[in-house]
């Protein structure tokens, strides 16, 4: 019980005691490889010594790079932001020393790793002596300057709102949420502070087609000209039965006078909700032009043929993962979904029908807006609205 709450790691508001519970970590790491050292030549690469290579091994690949980076990118950064006078001085001789400790010790890793890899497969037993000492001899030397310096120096000089900063980006790097907490204030400011002004084109009533499917075609045009990124992609806005709209991107496949067509799963939450409301919404956002277009309208399925066509056009394997995907419906595991894709593939030949549930949309807007970035968020915006007669008319919006 006791060991237990001894080797609770602490959370991450507490930064400086986290990079000293990883060095714990190591020190107990490297005393595994001493000991492997001394097993391998009387035991050889029994189960014993492949377990202990794999978990050396496992931990100076991730862990210990993890570590490395948060002393790199946030500890030592804000050290030099804070420290003054004699502090100064010292992290000024003391950094650089870190900073080649850190490359050293990547060096005699990469000795170590083919070596451990070897062992962790059963495939060897040979483990260098000097280089487990010399890396064990590096790192035992590096940890323990860090603790006699900069950890207390860090201890002394971060004030609360820097130790949330440095236990933030630690979580970050390690893909751990952070709690939900109100941003800093200075990382508010940064984030209220975040913009662009625009000024690369105008919209003009006067440059504008009078129709808007030519006009989107010509923007779609520059779009492939300017290589923006993904210039197909476009977020999908759909209205559940409830009243409530969810989005999410999906791929135009095609659009002309009739409109604007995708491919997906007709059992998935969007296709829901386009039995119950087939009013939608198309936004394409090319950030590169400083554009984005607007597309509202009813939504219908395409022909079947023309599903099927453009089925037969993908690729087999996305043939095969439209077929075993029940798009949106919880799974347990990824094992699980890939299991259901490799009974699929089994059955399915070489050429798979389509499957009922999965087919086009096609949007028939009713409405498509045209809007270019100015200076000062003075935009231009060009709205066409259907007429009931099936002509479009055109007007300007404020920004
Ligand atoms: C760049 C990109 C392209 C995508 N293209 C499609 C697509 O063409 N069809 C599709 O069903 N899902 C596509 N997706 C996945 C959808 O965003 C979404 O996860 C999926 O359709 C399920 O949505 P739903 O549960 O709301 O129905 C794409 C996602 C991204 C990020």
């Amino acid at each position: 019980m006791s060991s237990l709450l001894h080797d609770a790691a602490p959370d991450f508001t507490q930064p400086i005691a986290v990079l000293k519970h990883c060095h714990g970590r190591i020190r107990k790491q490297l005393a595994t490889l001493e000991k492997l050292l001394e097993h391998l030549p009387q035991h050889g690469a029994d189960e014993q010594a492949r377990q202990a290579a794999g978990a050396v091994l496992r931990y100076f690949e991730k862990a210990a790079h993890l570590h490395h980076d948060d002393e790199e990118q946030d500890l030592i950064p804000m050290l030099r932001a804070t420290a003054q006078g004699e502090d100064a001085a010292i992290l000024q001789a003391l950094a650089p020393t870190i900073l080649q400790d850190h490359k050293d010790m990547d060096a005699l890793w990469q000795d170590l790793h083919e070596q451990l890899t070897a062992i962790a497969e059963g495939t060897s037993t040979t483990l260098s002596d000097s280089a487990v000492r010399r890396f064990v001899a590096s790192y035992t030397a590096h940890m323990e300057r860090e603790e006699s310096t900069m950890a207390p120096m860090a201890m002394r000089l971060f004030s609360p709102e820097q130790m949330a900063r440095l236990g933030q980006a630690m979580q970050l790097r390690r893909g751990i949420a952070a709690p939900a907490a109100p941003l800093s204030p200075a990382l508010g400011q940064a984030v209220a502070d975040l913009r662009k002004d625009y000024g690369q084109a105008s919209l003009d009533e006067a440059d504008v087609l009078d129709d808007p499917i030519m006009q989107f075609t010509a923007w779609f045009e520059q779009a492939l000209k300017a290589e923006v990124n993904e210039p197909n992609a476009m977020s999908l806005s759909t209205v559940a039965a409830n009243g409530r709209p969810s989005s999410r991107i999906v791929l135009v496949k095609q659009f002309d006078a009739r409109g604007f067509s995708w491919y997906t799963n007709y059992d998935s939450k969007k296709g829901a909700d386009l039995r119950d409301n087939s009013y939608a919404a198309l936004l394409f956002f090319w950030s590169e032009l400083e554009r984005q277009v607007r597309i509202e309208g009813r939504v219908e399925r395409t022909a079947p043929d023309e599903s099927d066509r453009y089925f037969r056009s993908r690729p087999l394997k996305s043939r095969l993962s439209a077929i075993a995907s029940r798009q949106s419906a919880p799974i347990a595991s990824r094992a699980q979904l890939e299991q259901n894709y490799d009974v699929v593939a089994q059955g399915a030949g070489e050429d798979p029908a389509r499957p009922d549930n999965w087919g086009g949309y096609r949007l028939i807007p009713e409405r498509i807006e045209f809007w270019q970035g100015r200076r000062s968020r003075f935009h231009d915006r060009i709205v066409y609205e259907r007429q009931e007669d099936g002509s479009w008319a055109r007007q300007r919006l404020q920004p």
